[in-house]
């Protein structure tokens, strides 16, 4: 009898630990919240955050208590998780991610669109770059869209499996000027990831090869412009000058500007043959888990010849709209140090230098990223095909603005 009582007791007391599990934590921000913000509970409740006794008091502070105070609320940033996940953080801090906004807003052209497009609303180039840190004075300014790490890993479930999905990086990486998504998803590694699902081993997803060993730390050789010093190869160094002098990172004489302490600051291009041979080992190090070491080092060398060869048609279109400024047909734009100057974007005053910024930043890109991407049709046809068009395209308008003057003469 005792002993049916004592086994009847601690049956409902399993029974009330289970369901009170089911119910999930409770706290008095989680108690009101449930009729606030019920998604947001939920999902927290789901995460395994929640099951580690982790409240909403842990990121939000417990200053904010009813419901007209909620101005008291602390948002998170990347030091609020940084007590329980320093290695992360760290990783991360170290990386290209973390600097997304400060290249982002360096740009000239930032300057001249409205708030909707580059600040908080969150609805152009900032919602994308919110990945980065902002500065003091933004991050103040801005109530929302400080906190970095929900760029992957999205609140309130706060997931690995969802980070660990290529799908986590498709929001940013696609489109105009980087769409690696585009091409990994259509290139054979893509393709075999969506035939053989999720758990394939076989199949390279972005993480695999840009993320190895869970390292957050995110960077490559050459990065977003395909820029890097010194250079052997005499003809590509002499082209890459070109480039950079319409990036302004260079002046005509060639000597180094300002922005130069902006491309180091933003880690924007390697600059010692040590910093990019360093990425490139460990990339090959990557395909060597599946392809032969040679077989992977003859690709990518191969993508490195791309960018060689486009950097050239490149630069001949820079020199052709620099001769337009040399022969005074166009007029350096009030408030310009450069030009012309591809950090503009579409700002750029006439119609021949809006077709050498879509060629620099939409052709050139999806030619070499094609390239690494293993996507024939991007390398060749969204890449090479129109760097040619436009080139052409370049010369016949040139020659017309020139025929125009010498007619006004
Ligand atoms: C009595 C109800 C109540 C309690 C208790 C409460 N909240 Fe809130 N909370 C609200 C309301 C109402 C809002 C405003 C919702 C809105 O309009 O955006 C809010 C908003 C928030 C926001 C969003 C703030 C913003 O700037 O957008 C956070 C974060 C938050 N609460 C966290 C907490 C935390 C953490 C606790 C516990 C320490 C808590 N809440 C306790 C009612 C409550
Ligand atoms: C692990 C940290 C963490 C925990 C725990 C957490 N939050 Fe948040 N919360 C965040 C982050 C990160 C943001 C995004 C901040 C930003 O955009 O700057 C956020 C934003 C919010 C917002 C405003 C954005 C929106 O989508 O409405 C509300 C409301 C909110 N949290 C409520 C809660 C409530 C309620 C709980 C508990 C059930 C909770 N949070 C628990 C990290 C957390
Ligand atoms: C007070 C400590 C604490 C804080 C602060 C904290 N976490 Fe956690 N986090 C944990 C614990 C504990 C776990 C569960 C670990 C486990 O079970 O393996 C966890 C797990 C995670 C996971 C893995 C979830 C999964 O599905 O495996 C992610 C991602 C994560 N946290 C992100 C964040 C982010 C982002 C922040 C800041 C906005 C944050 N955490 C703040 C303690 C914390
Ligand atoms: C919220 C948008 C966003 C998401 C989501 C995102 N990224 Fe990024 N990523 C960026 C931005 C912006 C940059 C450029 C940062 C810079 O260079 O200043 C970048 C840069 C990178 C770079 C470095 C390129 C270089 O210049 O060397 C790699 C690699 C990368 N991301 C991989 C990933 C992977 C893999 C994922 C998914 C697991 C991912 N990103 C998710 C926005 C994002
Ligand atoms: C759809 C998301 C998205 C939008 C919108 C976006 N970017 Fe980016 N941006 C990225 C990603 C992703 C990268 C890195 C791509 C890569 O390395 O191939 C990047 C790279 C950059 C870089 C190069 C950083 C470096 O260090 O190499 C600059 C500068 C930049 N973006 C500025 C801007 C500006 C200015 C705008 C608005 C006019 C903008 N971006 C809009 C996602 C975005
Ligand atoms: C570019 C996407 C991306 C961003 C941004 C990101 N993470 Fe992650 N995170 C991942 C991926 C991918 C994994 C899974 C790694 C693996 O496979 O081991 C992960 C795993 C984690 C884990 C689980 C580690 C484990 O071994 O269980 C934690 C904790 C975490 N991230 C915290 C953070 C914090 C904190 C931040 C902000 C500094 C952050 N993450 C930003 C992609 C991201
Ligand atoms: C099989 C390995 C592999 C996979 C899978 C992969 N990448 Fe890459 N990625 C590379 C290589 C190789 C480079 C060029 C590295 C260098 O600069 O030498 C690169 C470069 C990049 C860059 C810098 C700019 C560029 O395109 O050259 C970004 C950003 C990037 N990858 C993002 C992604 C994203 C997002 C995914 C998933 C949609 C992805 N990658 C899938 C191997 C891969
Ligand atoms: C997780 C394994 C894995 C990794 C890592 C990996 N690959 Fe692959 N790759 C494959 C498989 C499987 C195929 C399809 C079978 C084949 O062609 O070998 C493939 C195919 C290819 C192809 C042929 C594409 C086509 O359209 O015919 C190239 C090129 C390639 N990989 C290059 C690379 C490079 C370069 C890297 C490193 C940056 C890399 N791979 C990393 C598994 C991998």
């Amino acid at each position: 009898m005792n002993i049916l009582r004592i086994l009847l007791v601690l049956c409902c007391a399993l029974l009330m630990s289970s369901l009170s599990f089911a119910a999930g934590q409770k706290s008095v921000c989680i108690d009101c919240h449930k009729k606030i913000t019920p998604g947001v509970v939920q999902q927290h409740l789901d995460g395994k955050m929640s099951k580690k006794g982790i409240d909403c008091s842990t990121c939000h502070g417990s200053e904010h208590k009813k419901a007209d105070d909620a101005k008291l609320a602390k948002m998170p940033t990347p030091e609020t998780c940084s007590g329980c996940h320093s290695k992360q953080v760290d990783q991360f801090k170290a990386g290209k991610h973390n600097l997304a906004w400060i290249a982002a807003s360096a740009m000239p052209m930032w300057a001249h669109q409205p708030k909707g497009v580059v600040g908080e609303g969150y609805k152009g180039c900032s919602s994308c770059h919110k990945i980065g840190v902002k500065g003091e004075k933004e991050k103040y300014e801005y109530h929302y869209g400080n906190a970095q790490c929900d760029s992957c890993h999205t609140r309130h479930s706060f997931k690995k499996s969802e980070a660990q999905d290529p799908r986590a990086c498709q929001t940013c990486h696609m489109g105009f000027d980087h769409p690696q998504w585009e091409m990994w998803s259509t290139s054979k590694h893509g393709s075999i990831w969506q035939i053989e699902g999720k758990g394939s081993k076989r199949a390279p997803t972005c993480q695999t090869c840009h993320m190895a060993g869970g390292d957050h730390n995110v960077m490559t050789s050459w990065g977003f412009l395909a820029l890097r010093l010194p250079e052997d190869d005499k003809d590509w160094l002499n082209d890459r000058v070109t480039i950079l002098q319409a990036l302004g990172v260079l002046d005509d004489k060639g000597n180094p500007t300002a922005r130069l302490d902006v491309v180091k600051a933003g880690k924007v291009a390697r600059l010692t043959k040590e910093e990019f041979q360093k990425e490139r080992d460990k990339m090959i190090k990557i395909c060597a888990n599946c392809h032969g070491t040679s077989y992977a080092k003859n690709q990518l060398e191969a993508a490195d010849m791309v960018i060689k060869d486009v950097d050239k048609i490149m630069a001949e279109a820079i020199r052709e709209v620099q001769g337009l400024y040399k022969d005074g047909i166009l007029k350096k734009p009030a408030n310009w140090t450069f030009a012309p100057d591809l950090l503009q974007f579409y700002e750029a005053k006439s119609s021949v230098e809006q077709d050498l910024y879509v060629m620099f930043l939409e052709y050139r890109m999806r030619a070499f990223q094609g390239a690494f991407h293993m996507n024939p049709d991007y390398m060749h046809w969204y890449g090479w095909a129109p760097m040619k068009e436009t080139l052409q395209k370049i010369k016949d308008e040139a020659e017309k603005l020139r025929a125009e003057k010498a007619a006004k003469k």
